[in-house]
């Protein structure tokens, strides 16, 4: 499966969504997760990200690996976004931001 990292928080810009063929993300309120049961693992997402959030789980950086959990736990209960909506009217600064998990709304 693909995972979501800890970059999206407060970014969220959403081109991910646009290319998933299995609609596999899930949205919530200042970053989205990737449904581990839904992921096909066809790598369209990665490039999309404009702040490089998105790994396979086997890449997943050392310090972003309670990542993997998140989006496990957390696919379960948001809902599914299969539109690209706009991105907060900060996303480009958050974009600078490395220690944000704290900010993440489950
Ligand atoms: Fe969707 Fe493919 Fe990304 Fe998995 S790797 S979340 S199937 S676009
Ligand atoms: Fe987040 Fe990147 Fe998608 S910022 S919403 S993983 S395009």
């Amino acid at each position: 499966t693909f995972v979501v990292t800890e970059a999206c928080i407060q970014c969220k810009y959403t081109d991910c969504v646009a290319v998933c063929p299995v609609d596999a993300f899930r949205e919530g309120a200042n970053m989205l997760v990737i449904d581990p049961r839904e992921c096909i693992d066809c790598n369209l997402c990665v490039p999309e990200c404009p702040v490089e959030a998105i790994y396979p789980e086997h890449e997943v950086p050392a310090e972003q690996q309670a990542f993997i959990a998140h989006n496990a736990d957390l696919a379960r209960s948001w809902p599914a976004i299969t539109r690209v909506k706009a991105a907060p009217a900060d996303a480009a600064a958050w974009a600078e931001v490395r220690h944000k998990r704290h900010l993440l709304e489950r």
